[in-house]
């Protein structure tokens, strides 16, 4: 977890314009996530660790669909941030930032993400996936990881 959010904070840098464009460090980032998640990220949950002194809430275990879909979810977007970066090997292209009202998941694709009938990611702007990560990320704790002070 520690890796994705160092990852995480390297896109976001890189979109932000804080960090300079690198593909390959912004190819690294993508796949660091994407293999921690998917089946990786149900592997690393295994019922006997979760609880207390574990953040992992124990309620995993009693909701392991939701819990892998959203661990698939997180892969299927990161594996397509992954696959922008081979199209965009000298910088952040055009078609890769988000267009004006897509933040909340509207916009030009005019459906709630995590509807049924979700947009393709790679077919979505790389900055758009990338929200919709963060959105795994902020989902997937929510429901799923104890809040430590
Ligand atoms: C499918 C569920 C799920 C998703 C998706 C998920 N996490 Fe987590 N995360 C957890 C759980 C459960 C914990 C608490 C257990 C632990 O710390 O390993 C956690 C803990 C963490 C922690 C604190 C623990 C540490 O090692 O410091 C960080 C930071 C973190 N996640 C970052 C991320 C980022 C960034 C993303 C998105 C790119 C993400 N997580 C996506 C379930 C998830």
């Amino acid at each position: 977890m520690k890796a994705m959010a160092s990852a995480a904070k390297t896109i976001s840098g890189i979109f932000d314009g804080k960090l300079a464009y690198d593909a390959a460090a912004f190819k690294a980032a993508a796949e660091t996530i994407r293999r921690r998640s998917g089946s990786a990220m149900v592997d690393a949950f295994p019922a006997d660790t979760l609880g207390e002194p574990s953040a992992a809430k124990t309620e995993i275990e009693q909701s392991r669909e939701e819990f892998a879909a959203l661990a698939r979810h997180l892969e299927s977007l990161a594996t397509a941030l992954s696959d922008a970066a081979n199209d965009a090997p000298d910088g952040i292209t055009e078609a890769m930032r988000m267009k004006p009202g897509m933040a909340m998941g509207g916009g030009l694709l005019g459906k709630r993400v995590g509807g049924a009938a979700e947009a393709d990611p790679s077919k979505m702007p790389a900055e758009h996936v990338f929200h919709l990560i963060l959105q795994d990320c902020t989902n997937c704790h929510g429901k799923f990881r104890e809040k430590r002070r």
